[in-house]
């Protein structure tokens, strides 16, 4: 069982954890929400900068909140891709020169993999294979885990992910950014069932519809067409009630597909992960739909949702148990599909 210390800097937040496995000896999140909220969005530039300013001091915290030195230390990860660049060179650099001053294996994580390994961290005896539903900032898809580092996609959004969706809706109802949670705490004071928007269906060339892929960005335009109509009917807009109806969409739409695919592929788990999770709206859809058609879904705790640094220890731990290291060559990547997670590592010879 291996202690790995890890840093995840892909996008917002400056993230180191030490995990022995799969359970947490410290966890340090610094969030950069603060700085980014006055650009309304995150500015790439400024979050490498903000990385780089808080990076040293977190790794402290996270060896003292762990109560552990570097001996103690088997390995070292960071995530690589995909993610801003210049937030994810920050992390990556930090890794590898710790790495090679203290004389340990380096691993490269893949963000999304991290995102899956989250629920781990509660469920300690969960194992593959299971489907996982990643609702991110950037990314909206079904994973079939079939165990470390194999993954197969089944579904993916074919515009905005989830995230990227409340995001956008929020600042046209101008609530501002990140617009997730505002989103979420609003749609608890309005109804849901005020207006009927159209959840975005994805068709196939045959006729038809894909099962499991999601279309965000016609439910965004009707939202604005919506908010438009009201205000120029005079009224005022009942923000409360939009934010409901549109969360209730998306959380319907992920509902179904994620339903349809753990059935038609016989898993019967789902474990949810990415910043979407939080969503109480889909929490609660998905709760009770896995009831009806008795499955089991797990959400992680909210700290372990959002982007942090545990989750790519705990990824890292996985892999190194499996031989698998990263080459000090190994660089950052924007773009990277999950199913790619393996040339990250050295070639098993
Ligand atoms: O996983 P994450 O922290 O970062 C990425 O890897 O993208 O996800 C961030 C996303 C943002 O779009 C944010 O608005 C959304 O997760 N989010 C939520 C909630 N909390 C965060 N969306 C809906 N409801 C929430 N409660
Ligand atoms: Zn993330």
């Amino acid at each position: 069982m291996a202690t790995v210390l890890a840093i995840e800097t892909s996008c917002d937040e400056t993230a180191v954890a030490i995990v022995n496995n799969r359970k947490v000896c410290s966890s340090i999140v610094a969030s950069q929400i603060l700085v980014h909220q006055q650009y309304g969005g995150v500015v790439p530039e400024v979050a490498s900068r903000q990385h780089l300013e808080t990076i040293n001091e977190a790794i402290a915290q996270a060896l003292e909140q762990a109560q552990l030195d570097w001996e103690k230390i088997d390995a070292i990860a960071a995530t690589s891709a995909p993610g801003l660049v210049g937030a994810l060179l920050v992390g990556l650099t930090a890794a590898k020169t710790l790495a090679m001053v203290h004389n340990k294996p380096f691993l490269g994580v893949h963000h999304l993999e991290g995102h899956i390994y989250a629920t781990y961290l509660s469920e300690s005896t969960l194992n593959p294979p299971f489907l996982s539903l990643l609702v991110s900032g950037g990314h909206t898809s079904l994973i079939y885990v079939k165990g470390c580092g194999m993954y197969e996609t089944l579904g993916q959004t074919r515009d905005d992910a989830a995230g990227e969706a409340f995001d956008k809706v929020a600042r046209l109802l101008k609530l501002g950014y990140p617009g997730g949670p505002v989103i979420d705490k609003l749609a608890q004071q309005g109804n849901f069932q005020a207006f009927s928007l159209p959840e975005g269906k994805v068709s196939l060339p045959g006729g038809g519809f894909h099962r499991y892929d999601t279309s965000f960005s016609g439910l965004k335009t009707a939202v604005l067409r919506l908010v438009q109509q009201l205000e120029k009917d005079g009224g005022q807009v009942p923000v409360a009630d939009v934010a409901a109806s549109f969360q209730e969409t998306v959380a319907r739409s992920l509902t179904k597909r994620a339903i349809a695919c753990a059935l038609d592929y016989g898993l019967d788990t789902i474990a949810v992960g990415g910043g979407v999770a939080a969503n109480s709206g889909l929490r609660k859809n998905l709760q009770a739909a896995a009831v009806e058609h008795n499955l089991r879904v797990l959400f992680p705790p909210l700290k372990f949702c959002t982007d942090n640094a545990a989750m790519i220890g705990c990824a890292a731990a996985d892999h190194l148990s499996f031989g698998h290291t990263s080459p000090f060559t190994l660089s950052v990547e924007s773009r990277l599909a999950l199913t790619q997670v393996m040339k990250l590592y050295h070639p098993k010879s």
